[in-house]
């Protein structure tokens, strides 16, 4: 087992390992003292593992209220977490009582939200199950639900008191979502400060050594939130191929996937930096390499001039400037302001 320990919110450890599921009573035992949880999931992942995760917490002596929703990204709304909060008021949850998170990103992010704002904020436990939310949306406490006109729109920062991924879990993950949560770990490679773990996922496939590789993505994206919890300055590295990934999502609306969307903007950024002559050419075909090595695409599906409006409707983008991030070598990233008329130059 790894154990990463964050020094955000009042702290928390972030364990990883196989099997961890099982030890998931003893492991809340040291963060909380209640008997009483809120057990959150969806129905895909409650199918899985539900069952024997409940099992294993009223067996240790906790009572496990327990509310699932609708698998997928059209559950994140207001309707589900207001639906979650007045279940937990109805049973009579205390501002002592965790609310555990047991999924993906869409999990987390809405049980996290409703963990940020019940009474005023209760414990949480993120427990991922993708690939994705273990490196990247069960750390670091970006909370959210999205709105019909925008995605994450009404959130919080709000820290876990633990995480715990078991990396059992993505046996049963489908091809698409491992190849998600690969692309969020080569924006990981080229953002480390050091050429090792790219060259680790050049040489070897991540679901050979989970442990360890989700190890090094959460060691890194600790460092960043460590040095800019709420995210108003090098935290948006970690938003490698997200600008233009923004616009193809939205251009798709939404049916390419979070994961292969930001594949395709890391390869667009680093073809468009390179031809600046901002990047190595060769570096910036590396990436492109290693991206197709997972079976994520590369090309940009729409125009650049539709991505480009889609993108610049983005919250993080001021009316005057843009912020967005370029490759200067494998494994190092800087942020470039620039004029968003200009944006179309640098995909
Ligand atoms: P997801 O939660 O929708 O999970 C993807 C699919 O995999 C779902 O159908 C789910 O039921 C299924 N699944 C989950 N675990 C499984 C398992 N072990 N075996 C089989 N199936 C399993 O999506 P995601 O990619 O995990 O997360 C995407 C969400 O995360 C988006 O809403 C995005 O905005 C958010 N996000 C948040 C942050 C953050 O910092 N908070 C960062 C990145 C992404
Ligand atoms: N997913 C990017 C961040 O947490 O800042």
């Amino acid at each position: 087992m790894i154990s990463v320990q964050v020094k955000a919110g009042k702290g928390y450890r972030v364990l990883i390992g196989a099997g961890l599921l099982k030890e998931l009573p003893a492991r809340l035992s040291e963060v909380t003292g209640s008997k009483h949880l809120m057990l959150v999931s969806d129905d895909s992942v409650w199918g899985l593992y539900g069952e024997a995760v409940r099992a294993a917490l009223t067996e240790a002596g906790y009572r496990t209220e327990t509310y699932v929703f609708a698998h997928g990204e059209a559950s994140k709304n207001l309707s589900v977490y207001g639906a979650l909060l007045e279940k937990m008021c109805d049973a009579h949850l205390t501002r002592e009582d965790p609310v555990l998170a047991l999924g993906g990103g869409v999990v987390g992010d809405l049980a996290g939200f409703a963990a940020a704002t019940y009474q005023r904020g209760v414990p949480l436990v993120q427990l991922p199950t993708t690939l994705l939310a273990a490196v990247d949306s069960s750390v670091g406490g970006k909370t959210a639900v999205d709105l019909p006109n925008g995605k994450n729109q009404v959130g919080a920062f709000y820290q876990p008191s633990l995480v715990v991924c078991d990396t059992d879990t993505f046996a049963t993950l489908p091809e698409t979502e491992y190849q998600n949560g690969c692309a969020e770990i080569i924006k990981y490679g080229m953002l480390s400060g050091s050429e090792e773990l790219f060259r680790m996922l050049e040489a070897e496939p991540v679901r050979n050594r989970y442990e360890e590789i989700v190890g090094r993505c959460v060691s890194i994206k600790r460092d960043f939130v460590e040095e800019d919890e709420f995210d108003r300055g090098l935290r948006m590295l970690l938003n490698l191929g997200h600008t233009v990934g923004h616009g193809v999502e939205a251009c798709s609306g939404y049916a390419i996937p979070h994961g292969q969307a930001v594949a395709i903007g890391m390869a667009a950024i680093a073809r468009g930096t390179a031809r600046k002559g901002l990047f190595d050419s060769a570096s910036a075909e590396e990436l492109v390499n290693l991206i197709k090595a997972y079976g994520l695409p590369t090309e940009l599906p729409f125009s650049k001039e539709e991505i480009a409006e889609k993108a610049q409707s983005d919250k993080k983008n001021t009316t005057d400037a843009m912020r967005i991030i370029i490759p200067e070598r494998i494994g190092t990233c800087r942020i470039e302001k620039i004029a968003p008329a200009e944006f179309t130059e640098w995909f």
